[in-house]
């Protein structure tokens, strides 16, 4: 244990902690992740006494750290340093929640304290104290659980799940970030008290879920809210997404297990949290849009407007941002289909310009998006999509060379339209730059300024507009 000890603030703790005459130690995600070897920034201590006093003078004797911040209610304190958060807190009879209204205050024992935490392995202590320092105390087993990759509540599972049902979730995203499973009794526990979620706010169920999506294999965590019903007490378009249905002999796919697949698929390839909400939210409208006719069979006609339309009320209700990010996941969804769409035509140069100029920046993205909405078993199909979604990007490359639409600015703007014909800014002026956008797009003209001009000069012709001044070239 003593080589997980490595970072000073252990030996400042244990003075501190000698001084007070209160026991000390390293306890919760810390001690996990040390046994497992992964990454931490965060210590939390729990000390038999004030956890306030303790950090007040671990904070007397630390270089560059910042001040104390105090959560009375709560009897926690916190101090950062660097990149460092060091958290204090008395040990307590009652559970141990974060951001928790209820203030918990009654002091208890380290194995009170203990007790009233939401999994075994996260239940670890290290000892901080002169005599048994660096001595493992683990009452629940939990280090054998670490071993075998096992999620289980130290109490009975309805004790500590009603004390805090968050945890619910977080025993899922544990099982989704480290690939654990969920002890049997535990697993039932949460099927039979999913619906007490309801008192858990938003903010703090979305940070669950998004640490989820993030993960490498976020679908474990999905089917695993899905078939514990958790997924049903706030994401019910996502739960909609599920089934198949079937007439006169004709299936569609399973649009949930499809999403998850695809989610994975982006996992694969990219970090970014929006691109996979992306992928989360792609085909969310199927359900709305499901029809079913003899020459068509299963159709979800405009399920990419509904979509794009939905994801705004859902981030909103689910506390996702509403800002550019919203705006990009609604952006993907609408477009999600015109990579694909433009394989089953010939790719004209003017099709490749339209979707570069409505994509933008994020053109990129959504050909990765395509890519990984391939999910058919047939391999012949898949092969075939593919080959053909590689002939879209390389005439993306081409077109892109040639017309820069990337970014895409009018080679006039509608300033110069203005001073050009010595007009005001009226409905001409708009006209006139949608024109030329156009035959930019369809390649009418060339995307630079001589060819720009003179064709507003036609156009502005056309209206019954003359030339008064002139733009430079
Ligand atoms: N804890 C708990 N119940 C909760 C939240 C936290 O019992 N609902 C306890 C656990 O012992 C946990 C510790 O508080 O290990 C610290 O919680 P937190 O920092 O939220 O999570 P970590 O376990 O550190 O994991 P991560 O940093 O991945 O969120």
């Amino acid at each position: 244990m003593l080589n997980h000890l490595s970072h000073p603030i252990f030996d400042i703790v244990r003075a501190s902690a000698e001084k007070l005459g209160q026991p000390a130690y390293v306890v919760g995600g810390f001690v996990r992740d040390a046994l497992l070897e992964r990454d931490c920034k965060d210590i939390d201590f729990v000390t038999v006494g004030s956890g306030i006093e303790l950090a007040q003078e671990v904070a007397g004797r630390l270089e560059d750290a910042s001040e104390v911040n105090y959560f009375k209610n709560f009897g926690t304190a916190q101090i950062r340093q660097g990149n460092w958060e060091f958290e204090f807190v008395g040990a307590r009879k009652e559970s141990y929640q974060r951001n928790s209204r209820k203030p918990i205050v009654e002091e208890g024992s380290l194995q009170d304290d203990q007790n009233r935490r939401d999994f075994t392995i996260n239940a670890l202590a290290i000892s901080l104290n002169d005599v048994t320092y660096g001595e493992l105390v683990d009452p629940f087993n939990g280090v054998q659980d670490l071993n075998d990759g096992i999620l289980r509540t130290p109490l009975d599972p309805n004790i500590t799940f009603s004390d805090d049902p968050l945890r619910m979730l977080r025993a899922i995203r544990f099982a989704t970030q480290l690939g654990f499973r969920i002890e049997e009794n535990t697993y039932k526990g949460i099927t039979t008290m999913s619906d007490r979620l309801s008192i858990i706010s938003q903010e703090r169920i979305i940070d669950e879920v998004n640490k989820m999506v993030l993960s490498k294999q976020p679908s474990i965590g999905f089917k695993l809210m899905f078939n514990t019903r958790l997924l049903h007490q706030f994401f019910p378009e996502m739960v909609a997404l599920q089934g198949v249905e079937e007439r006169n002999g004709q299936r569609h796919k399973d649009n949930f297990y499809h999403t998850l697949q695809v989610l994975d698929n982006v996992a694969q390839y990219s970090n970014d949290l929006w691109l996979r909400w992306s992928a989360i939210m792609h085909d969310i409208a199927k359900p709305n849009t499901k029809d079913f006719n003899e020459t068509e069979g299963w159709t979800f006609h405009g399920h990419e407007f509904v979509g794009s339309k939905m994801t705004k009320r859902i981030f909103r209700r689910l506390k996702l941002p509403l800002n550019e990010k919203m705006r990009y996941v609604a952006k993907m969804v609408l477009l999600h289909l015109r990579p694909i769409a433009l394989t089953k035509e010939i790719v004209t140069d003017s099709a490749v310009r339209r979707l570069i100029f409505d994509a933008g920046e994020d053109i990129d993205d959504l050909m990765l998006l395509s890519k990984c909405d391939i999910t058919s078993k047939n391999e012949r199909k898949v092969e075939r999509f593919l080959k053909n979604l590689k002939n879209v990007e390389q005439k993306i490359r081409d077109v892109e060379e040639r017309d820069r639409i990337r970014n895409f600015q009018p080679p006039v703007s509608g300033d110069e339209i203005i001073k050009l014909f010595d007009i005001k800014p009226s409905r001409e002026v708009g006209i006139i730059k949608n024109a030329l956008k156009d035959a930019v797009l369809d390649g009418e003209i060339k995307n630079n300024r001589e060819e720009a001009i003179n064709f507003v000069l036609t156009k502005g012709k056309e209206l019954g507009l003359s030339a008064a001044g002139s733009i430079k070239n």
